[in-house]
């Protein structure tokens, strides 16, 4: 039996993926996968344990032993190893650490394979970097959402804000140039626009304006 279409949405952080894919999959009884969750839940038990972020074997080691799980409700809710972290992964201390994280060959081979298990029954939309490259690269729907990268700054400082997170506009944008500098120079899963993948890119449109864009390259795809 054909499987269901596989959305992958790629693009650096802070294009709004996570917000436009959780609306468009609720929109088209889709589930949705936040891939970086799972990068950001593996470097959470790495700091946890002490793990060093430049020992390929441990941190493969560790990854072989994580169990990550999403429930889905009125929030996406994100287990490590069976106790949730759905805030957790989301502190700035994380997200650093995550590039590290993100390099490792083991990490992505072990975190791969389960985005693929996860997804192969198709009616999901997936986002993160690679996902048209590596986890699908034969999806149904590419797209690759982008944003100015003042813009993509502003909305990640007024998350943070908004969640009680202290930290500096300024900051937040030094933190966004160096992870998309490590994004796209990772020699092993890089961020890059695939020649079949549909770019947006969504500086100055309101979500809801995104959304309607996103549904209409799907419908239009599929
Ligand atoms: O999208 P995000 O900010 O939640 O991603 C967290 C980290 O994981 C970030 O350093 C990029 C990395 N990542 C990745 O390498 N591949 C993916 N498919 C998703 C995220």
């Amino acid at each position: 039996m054909k499987r269901k279409p596989v959305i992958a949405i790629d693009g650096p952080a802070g294009s709004g993926k996570s917000t436009i894919a959780k609306l468009v999959a609720s929109g088209m009884g889709f589930h949705y996968i936040d891939t970086g969750a799972m990068y950001r839940a593996v470097t959470l038990k790495a700091l946890g344990e002490g793990t060093d972020r430049k020992n390929e074997a441990a941190l493969s080691e560790l990854a072989g032993r994580t169990k990550i799980d999403f429930v889905y409700g009125d929030r996406l809710k994100v287990f490590l190893d069976g106790a949730e972290v759905t805030d957790e992964i989301r502190l700035p201390e994380v997200s650093k650490a995550s590039s590290d994280i993100a390099d490792s060959r083991g990490v992505r081979a072990a975190l791969v394979k389960k985005q693929q298990e996860m997804g192969k029954a198709g009616g999901v939309i997936m986002d993160g970097r690679d996902i048209g490259s590596m986890v699908f690269p034969d999806a149904e729907v590419k797209i690759y959402l982008d944003a100015s990268v003042e813009e993509r700054a502003e909305r990640r400082f007024k998350e943070l804000s908004g969640k009680g997170i202290k930290t500096g506009q300024e900051q937040v944008r030094k933190d966004i140039e160096e992870r998309d500098r490590r994004d796209r120079e990772r020699p092993f899963g890089a961020l890059i626009k695939m020649n079949d993948a549909v770019t947006l890119d969504t500086t100055g449109l309101t979500i809801e304006q995104v959304a309607a864009k996103i549904s209409g390259i799907i419908k239009g795809k599929l």
